[in-house]
C-alpha cells in the first residue's frame, strides 16, 4: 500500500466547456502522479502534484535509448455519478510484462491500481459527463539515469497523467479504410511487439504517415517474418468475421495483448461465437472478400473501443467489407462494451471498479 502525498494546485484550470469536441489526448487535468525508483532503495516518494513539465537532463537515458513503457486506460462517469475504471488489474499486469522486457523494475499491481485510483479521485471533476467522452489515463515509466552508456538504468520515474477525451478517430463509429502494410514491419519474434513501449510506436509512425497521405486511417501490420499473416492495426487489435466465425491473431509475442481484445473475445464466446486465435493469412482474408464471406472487420482498443473497418487495401487490391456501414455484430459489441463501461448495462463479469472518494 502506497503512502501517497497529495499537493493540490493553487491555480486550477478551467474545465472544457464543450465536451463534444474534446478530441483525443489534447487537454490535461490539474494533477499528475509521480514516483521515483532508485537502485537499492526501490520505488519511493509516491505523490500527486500539480500537472507541470518534468525537468530532465538532456543526457537522460530515455531520450537516447527509449527505455520507456506505458499503458492506456479510461475512467467513466455513470448516470448515478459513480466514476469507474475498466479492468485496471489487466493494465497493471501488462505493465509488469512490459517492464520485464524493457529491464524496468516492476511496480506491484496493487500499487499501480492504487496510484491510478488516487489520481482519478483527486481529478474526479475532470471525468466528462457527456455520452461517449471519458477520462483517458496514461501511466508511463522511463529510465532516468544521466549518461550515454547503453545499459539498464538505476533510476526511473513512474508518472500518470489524465486527459478528458472523446473518440480516438475523428470518424467516431464511422467505418475506416485500412492500408495493409507490405514493406515495413511492426514486430518480429523475440522483439518487443507484446509490450506497450514507446519504441514500438516510434517505429510505426512512418508507415502510418504514408498511409494517411493516401486517405487511410491506419495500417494493418502483417507478421514480420513472412509478411503473410495479419497481426494488428496501429493502435488496436483487429478481428475478422468470416462466414460466421471470428478470427484474430494469437498473442504469441508479436501482438499486443489488448484488454479490449480479451474482453471482446469473452463476450463473443458467451454469445456462442467460435473465436479462432491463430494465424490468418491476408491472402485468405482477400479471398473471403471476393467470395462475399468477409462479413465484418473491426479494431479493438482502449482508446478506439471498437472501430469498424469498411475497406482493406493490399498490394493494390481492395477488399470492401459488408455494405460499407458498421456491421450488426460490431455495433452489438460496441453497445455492450460501452454499456458496461458507462454503467448502462449490468456488469455481470465484475469488470468495473468504482473509484472511492479518498481525498
Ligand atoms: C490505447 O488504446 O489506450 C492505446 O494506448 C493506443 C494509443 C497508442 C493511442
Amino acid at each position: 500500500m502506497l503512502d501517497i502525498k497529495v499537493t493540490r494546485t493553487a491555480t486550477p484550470k478551467a474545465k472544457p466547456a464543450d465536451e463534444n469536441h474534446l478530441g483525443f489526448g489534447k487537454i490535461f487535468t490539474d494533477h499528475m502522479f509521480l514516483m521515483d525508483y532508485t537502485e537499492g532503495e526501490g520505488w519511493h516518494d509516491p505523490r500527486i502534484v500539480p500537472y507541470a513539465p518534468l525537468p530532465l537532463d538532456p543526457a537522460t537515458v530515455v531520450f537516447h535509448y527509449a527505455q520507456e513503457i506505458f499503458e492506456g486506460m479510461k475512467a467513466y462517469r455513470t448516470a448515478d455519478g459513480t466514476v469507474q475504471l475498466f479492468r485496471p488489474d489487466c493494465n497493471a499486469n501488462r505493465f509488469q510484462d512490459s517492464a520485464d522486457r524493457l529491464c524496468i523494475p516492476r511496480i506491484p499491481a496493487d500499487d499501480f491500481v492504487q496510484a491510478v485510483e488516487a489520481l482519478v479521485d483527486v481529478d474526479r471533476d475532470w471525468v466528462p459527463y457527456s455520452d461517449g467522452a471519458s477520462l483517458y489515463i496514461r501511466p508511463f515509466c522511463f529510465a532516468n539515469d544521466v549518461g550515454l552508456g547503453v545499459h539498464a538504468s538505476k533510476h526511473y520515474i513512474f508518472c500518470i497523467i489524465c486527459s478528458p477525451s472523446g473518440a480516438y478517430y475523428a470518424e467516431g463509429l464511422d467505418p475506416v479504410r485500412i492500408y495493409v502494410e507490405d514493406e515495413y514491419i511492426r514486430a518480429a519474434p523475440g522483439l518487443t511487439g507484446f509490450t506497450k513501449c514507446g519504441g514500438n510506436y516510434a517505429a510505426s509512425i512512418k508507415a502510418g504517415e504514408l498511409a494517411e497521405e493516401q486517405g487511410f486511417s491506419q495500417v494493418l501490420w502483417l507478421d514480420g517474418v513472412e509478411k503473410k499473416y495479419v497481426e494488428e492495426v496501429g493502435s488496436m487489435n483487429i478481428m475478422f468475421k468470416i462466414d460466421g466465425k471470428i478470427y484474430t491473431a494469437a498473442c504469441t509475442g508479436t501482438v499486443l495483448p489488448g484488454v479490449t481484445r480479451r474482453s471482446i473475445i469473452e463476450l463473443l464466446r458467451d454469445w456462442g461465437y467460435e473465436v479462432v486465435e491463430g494465424k490468418l493469412a491476408i491472402a485468405d482474408v482477400m479471398q473471403a472478400a471476393r467470395e462475399g464471406k468477409l462479413e465484418e472487420v473491426f479494431g479493438t482498443g482502449t482508446a478506439a473501443v471498437v472501430s469498424p473497418v469498411k475497406e482493406l487495401d493490399w498490394k493494390g487490391e481492395q477488399a470492401l467489407i459488408g455494405d460499407g456501414k458498421i456491421g450488426a455484430l460490431t455495433q452489438k459489441l460496441y453497445d455492450t462494451l460501452t454499456g458496461i463501461q458507462w454503467g448502462k448495462l449490468p456488469d455481470t463479469k465484475g469488470w468495473t471498479v468504482p473509484v472511492k472518494k479518498m481525498f
